[in-house]
C-alpha cells in the first residue's frame, strides 16, 4: 500500500522539539513517509544545526533557505517556495508547528492548493494582536484541517471561533514530548558547571519578544531591573539574536555595567545544555511561550516578563506568574517567587510524552476512514 506523504514544517528553534517527535511517530508507523522541511527562518549554527542534532533529527529533506527578513518579506519568500515544492511533489497532508512566520506561511500555501492542513500547538491566544505570533495562530487556525491542541483552553478558544468541534483533538503537547525524552542526556551535559556555577544557586534568563527587546528604553528598563535581581542570585542570560542586534547600542551604557553585577551573558545555548542548566534554576525569567511550558514541568519557578500568555494552564496549574515589563514589578515578582521555590505542581493532561504518538494514531485512523 502507498504509504501517505507528509510534509512536516520547522523553521524557527521552539519548532525543532516540536517537530521533532511527531517525525518520529510518523516515521515509525508503516502508512506515514514524512518529509521533513525546514524554511530557513533560523539559521545560526546555534539556532537551527544544535537543535537537529540535540533532538537527533535528520538532516531535512528539503530546506527552503529563506533567512530574515520583515514579516511581509520572509512569510512572502516562504510561501513562494513552499509552493513549488508541494506543486511539484504533491503531500497527502502538510503539517506546521507553532506560530512563527514559517507556519502562517505554509499553512497558507498548503490551503490554497487544496493540500490538508494539520496545526500543531493551535487554539492558543494571547488576546493581544500587537504580538506577531497571535495573528499567524488565529489565521492558521482558520485554515487548518487538523487542529491538535495542547490544553481544554485552546479547545473552548477555537469553538468560540466558529472552528467545527470535528476538527479538534486534544492530543497534549509535543514540546513536552521532547523534553521527557532528553531530560537525562541534558542533565548529563552539566552545562551549570561549565559555566562556573554552583548547581543550587542561579538563574536563568531569556528575552526576545519585539516588546522587550526592539525598543532600547525598554530593554535598558528590563536590564536594570535583572541586574537588580542578579545581586543575590547570578543570572545566565543566552542572548538571541534580536537582542543582540541591540548590544552594539546600549553596549557602554548597560550591558557592560550588568555584567559586572551577576548577569553572565553567553551565546544561545544548545537545546540539552539549555535543558540542563533549567533544571536545575532556582528561578526562570523569560519572554517565551515554550519556557513557560517546560518550567511547569519542571517545577522551576518562572516569571514571564510579558502583561499576557497565551499558556494560561502554565499559571493555573504550573510555576508561572507574568510580571510584564515594569522594574519594580520585575524585582518583587522575583523576590516572591524565589520564596516559594522550586515545587511540583500539578502536570496539566497529556503533558505526558505521548503527544506525537496520539498525533499519528489520529491521523492514521482519519486516512483510514477516508479510503
Ligand atoms: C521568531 C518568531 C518568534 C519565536 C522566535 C524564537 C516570528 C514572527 N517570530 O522570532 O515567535 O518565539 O523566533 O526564537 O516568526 N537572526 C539571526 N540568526 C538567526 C535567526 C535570526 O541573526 O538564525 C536575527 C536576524 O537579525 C533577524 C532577527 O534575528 O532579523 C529576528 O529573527 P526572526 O526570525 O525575524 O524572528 P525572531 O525574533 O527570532
Amino acid at each position: 500500500m502507498k504509504k501517505k506523504k507528509i510534509l512536516l514544517v520547522g523553521g524557527t528553534r521552539p519548532n525543532f522539539m516540536k517537530v521533532s517527535p511527531v517525525y518520529e511517530a510518523l516515521k515509525k508507523h508503516r502508512r506515514f513517509q514524512p518529509v521533513l522541511v525546514h524554511t530557513g527562518q533560523h539559521y545560526d549554527a546555534e539556532m537551527s544545526k544544535v537543535f537537529f542534532d540535540d533532538l537527533k533529527l535528520p538532516k531535512p529533506d528539503i530546506h527552503l533557505g529563506v533567512g530574515s527578513g520583515t514579516h511581509a518579506v520572509q512569510t512572502g519568500k516562504i510561501m513562494e517556495r513552499f509552493e513549488k515544492v508541494c506543486i511539484k511533489d504533491v503531500p497527502d497532508l502538510v503539517i506546521v508547528v507553532g506560530d512563527v512566520n514559517s507556519t502562517i506561511a505554509c499553512a497558507l500555501v498548503a490551503a490554497k492548493i487544496c493540500i490538508p492542513v494539520a496545526h500543531v500547538e493551535a487554539g492558543l491566544r494571547s488576546f493581544d494582536r500587537t504580538m506577531p505570533e497571535e495573528i499567524n495562530r488565529l489565521l492558521t487556525d482558520q485554515i487548518s484541517d487538523y487542529l491538535f491542541t495542547t490544553c481544554p483552553d485552546a479547545d473552548k478558544n477555537l469553538l468560540r471561533e466558529g472552528i467545527s468541534r470535528k476538527k479538534l483533538f486534544f492530543v497534549g503537547n509535543t514540546m513536552i514530548d521532547s523534553l521527557k525524552r532528553h531530560l537525562t542526556a541534558a542533565r548529563a551535559t552539566r552545562s551549570w558547571q561549565k559555566l562556573g556555577l554552583d548547581n543550587t544557586n542561579y538563574g536563568v534568563m531569556t528575552l526576545h519578544r519585539p516588546s522587550n527587546v526592539d525598543n532600547i528604553a525598554v530593554l535598558q528598563r528590563v536590564m536594570g531591573a535583572v541586574s537588580q535581581v542578579s545581586q543575590n542570585l547570578p543570572i545566565v542570560f543566552p542572548v538571541h539574536p534580536r537582542t543582540a542586534k541591540q548590544y552594539g547600542n546600549i553596549h557602554k551604557h548597560v550591558f557592560d555595567s550588568v555584567q559586572k553585577k551577576g548577569i553572565l551573558m553567553v551565546e544561545p545555548l544548545g537545546y540539552l545544555e539549555f535543558l540542563g542548566l533549567m533544571q536545575n534554576a532556582s528561578l526562570v525569567l523569560t519572554d517565551s511561550g515554550g519556557i513557560q511550558e517546560e518550567s511547569t514541568i519542571l517545577g522551576i519557578p518562572c516569571l514571564t516578563l510579558r502583561n499576557n500568555t497565551e499558556r494560561p494552564i502554565t499559571i493555573k496549574q504550573g510555576t508561572n506568574i507574568l510580571v510584564g515589563n515594569d522594574p519594580e514589578q520585575i524585582i518583587k515578582g522575583a523576590m516572591r517567587q524565589l520564596k516559594k521555590g522550586k515545587r511540583r505542581k500539578r502536570i496539566p493532561k497529556y503533558w505526558d510524552g505521548k503527544a506525537a504518538v496520539r498525533i499519528a494514531k489520529i491521523l492514521h485512523s482519519t486516512f483510514e476512514h477516508k479510503r
